[in-house]
């Protein structure tokens, strides 16, 4: 008996595909490498496996008449349609939680790592460099003031981190949320004028483009820092090259970007940006982790059983139900 069919709207994750493959036929990205074949498809198509970056636009959703889950190996699912998903009554999952230790550990390595110059002093050993003199002189994270752009759970995993460094945390969300230690600023310009390390941590989507802007920008200042760990849309990438170039910041540590895999060649040849290709989530226990969360919900989004960790949107109707049959 053939295996009902999958779509990857994306290259998946190898721990995501294998457990898929034991169950499912699943067709790699077929809609966009083989349009024709996807014609014939699209109505078999049971569920749809996603990441964290990938696009499931209404168009595609509204193909999908036999679809009963979208399952996303990712907790940011902002290229995700999920107002039409809803509409055709196809729940959306993500996974939430099991990353947050990994992306907060990212955003910190990045406030290090800029700031204390690693990456530098790396390649300054590398190239024989050291005879000539010592590094440039860092600087001083334990103390500092740390902003922080979103209160979720990975906002408040940074803050614990942080607060282990001695830092002043204040953040900036939608709502204040009461019950944490740490002073709510109603908008990030504020927010950005009284940090020294501005951390985005937003969910991305249209309610947050360029969310930091060049205004943000200019009120962090000469001697702030931006680390983006949300998405690249969160930042305007354009404002944010001219502030670094002209100092108007003094760097950034980066893990996403406006245009992934492609970095600005402007943004690569800055001496005061340290770079990370979109690796926050991606240790071994963690990407384990996410694949058997985003495998569970697929799964029992195919078989109507109750999902696990279903996005809020779904979950505000339906709760954890998965499709009507
Ligand atoms: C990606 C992420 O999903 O969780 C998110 O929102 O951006 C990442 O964890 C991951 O890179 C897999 O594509």
């Amino acid at each position: 008996m053939s295996k009902p069919d999958v779509l990857a709207v994306a290259k998946l994750h190898p721990f995501f595909r294998q457990a898929l493959d034991k169950f499912y036929t699943v067709h790699d990205r077929t809609h966009q490498l083989d349009p024709v074949a996807f014609d014939a498809l699209a109505p078999r198509i049971v569920a749809v496996a996603a990441t964290g970056e990938s696009s499931v636009p209404r168009a595609l959703i509204e193909r999908l008449d036999a679809a009963r889950i979208v399952s996303v190996f990712g907790v940011g699912y902002d290229g995700v349609d999920a107002a039409a998903a809803l509409e055709r009554g196809i729940p959306v999952t993500h996974t939430p939680g099991v990353l947050n230790d990994d992306v907060a550990d990212m955003a910190m390595a990045l406030v290090l790592g800029i700031a204390r110059r690693v990456a530098e002093g790396d390649r300054y050993v590398r190239d024989g460099r050291w005879p000539e003199g010592p590094l440039t002189l860092g600087r001083k994270v334990s103390g500092a003031r740390m902003g922080i752009v979103g209160m979720g759970r990975i906002g408040q995993a940074i803050a614990q981190r942080a607060a282990a460094f001695g830092m002043t945390i204040a953040y900036t969300a939608r709502s204040a949320k009461p019950a944490l230690p740490h002073a709510f600023v109603p908008d990030a310009t504020t927010l950005a004028g009284q940090s020294d390390f501005l951390v985005a941590i937003t969910p991305g989507g249209a309610g947050t483009r360029h969310l930091i802007n060049a205004g943000v920008l200019a009120a962090l200042g000469p001697r702030g820092f931006l680390i983006n760990v949300a998405r690249g849309s969160v930042v305007d990438e354009a404002a944010l090259i001219e502030a670094l170039r002209a100092g108007t910041i003094a760097g950034a540590g980066l893990d996403v970007f406006a245009n992934e895999p492609q970095v600005p060649e402007a943004l690569r040849q800055l001496p005061n940006v340290l770079l990370s290709p979109h690796t926050a989530s991606a240790t071994a226990e963690t990407r384990q982790a996410m694949a058997d969360l985003a495998f569970a919900n697929l799964h029992a989004g195919v078989q109507g059983q109750p999902l696990v960790t279903p996005v809020p949107e779904w979950t505000a109707v339906h709760g954890k139900q998965p499709r009507s049959a």
